[in-house]
């Protein structure tokens, strides 16, 4: 009977398929879905497996039951097959199926890519600011305040537009649980949606291969309830220094021009004003911030409340930021142990031990070595460690103000 190995081909792919698909189906592919877009995601994923499987168990089944049947038996080493030429039936079908199945394919995904890029309606906005190696995340807040978190915070159900920049090489954002993924390019920005439908705390990560801390470079986005996103915003400080991200005025780092992260409403004035009272106000260093929460309106009466206040008091202030600095938006942490920050990065010299013995290896005061090794990196390296690895950019990305902060901080803790 002719066409009885046609049939057996026949009764074990269907017999695979019925397996195959439920088991490729129940495979769980990806963590939680947390998010609007990872929903059409998910939906799009099983589409394509419901597709390809069919198309999988037809090759193999051919191919393996081929070779299992016609295999060639002993006394038929020299015999030839019987000689096959063209069949144009089949040479259609196996044109116009893969094309049918690729452009239904492509249409759907694109209108699934369309969905999730979508502007959304009451969208809040944003930013995220990247650099080696650490995220920077800033809020339009309350009353035309910018918040400014190494953390990211979203309501569950609040669609986000996030404006992704990076200020020195490609980074990339990406969360898992919301299924979506985008590059951070210096010298552009990138827009990426998502809508968080799970309360819950979720990994962000760089997935760009950006430098020797690449796999440090990872933050936290925490879920919560739209009233709780509230009052975290209420209750942050406002920035007082232009967050990391902004460059200083004149430095024509990478970003857009204005790229500061500051509020685009109508506070702009007021806001660009409080901004840039923060270098000049570095008498006061760091304090600001705490008695910035205090007076809710203008930071400059508090300046002149702050100029009172001992230098002494003033340096340790000064050292507080600086370690909101160290553990947050510079990402100092991820690269360097330092015990009283709390970090254990291991990438460069562990700055709790190494800088005292360094700085007179250097010949240096100890704040003007820690000072020279955050603006000019390669100037002394410490023994054991790769020149080039630390970012080259923090005397532009980092204000004045910061690096002294930084400096007061890093002399402190250090032994
Ligand atoms: Cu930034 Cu990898």
């Amino acid at each position: 009977m002719r066409n009885r190995p046609f049939v057996q081909m026949i009764v074990i792919g269907v017999i695979a398929l019925a397996i195959g698909i439920p088991v490729a189906l129940i495979i769980p592919w990806f963590p939680a879905n947390g998010s609007r877009q990872a929903n059409n995601v998910r939906t799009l994923y099983d589409v394509l497996l419901i597709a390809s499987v069919p198309v999988f168990v037809l090759v193999e089944t051919v191919v393996l039951f081929s070779v299992w049947k016609f295999r060639m038996r002993p006394g038929e080493e020299q015999k030839d097959g019987p000689p096959i030429h063209g069949n144009t039936r089949l040479e259609v079908i196996w044109t116009a199926v893969p094309a049918i199945l690729i452009v239904s394919l492509v249409s759907y995904a694109y209108t699934v890519l369309r969905s999730n890029e979508a502007t959304k309606k009451n969208e809040m906005t944003v930013n995220v600011t990247e650099r080696q190696f650490a995220f920077e995340f800033s809020y339009p807040g309350p009353g035309g305040k910018t918040v400014v978190s190494p953390q990211l915070y979203m309501a569950q159900g609040q669609p986000v537009q996030f404006h992704l920049r990076s200020l020195d090489v490609i980074h990339s954002f990406f969360v898992p649980e919301f299924s979506e993924k985008l590059d951070a390019v210096p010298g552009i920005t990138t827009t990426l949606r998502v809508t968080p439908t799970q309360l819950g705390t979720y990994p962000v990560e760089c997935t760009e291969l950006c430098g020797a801390g690449h796999a440090l470079m990872r933050s936290a986005v925490h879920v919560v309830t739209p009233a709780a996103l509230q009052s975290w915003l209420q209750s942050q400080p406002a920035n007082a220094t232009p967050p990391i991200g902004t460059p200083p005025p004149g430095a024509g780092l990478a970003g857009e021009p204005g790229a500061a992260p500051s509020s685009p409403s109508g506070g702009a004035a007021e806001g660009s004003g409080g901004a840039q009272s923060g270098p000049g106000a570095s008498g006061s260093g760091g304090g600001s911030s705490t008695s910035g929460s205090g007076g809710a309106s203008g930071g400059s009466s508090t300046t002149t409340g702050t100029s009172a206040a001992g230098a002494a008091a003033g340096a340790s202030a000064s050292a507080t930021a600086g370690k909101a600095i160290f553990t947050g938006s510079a990402g100092c942490g991820t690269c360097h142990t330092l015990a009283a920050a709390g970090t254990s990065g291991t990438v460069g010299p562990n700055l709790g031990t190494r800088v005292v013995p360094d700085s007179k290896k250097r010949g240096l005061p100890l704040k003007q070595f820690i000072d020279e090794s955050i603006t000019k990196p390669n100037a002394f390296i410490s023994p054991g460690f790769p020149p080039n690895v630390m970012p080259q950019t923090f005397s532009q990305t980092l204000t004045p103000t910061q690096i002294q902060q930084l400096v007061d901080f890093i002399a402190s803790a250090t032994k």
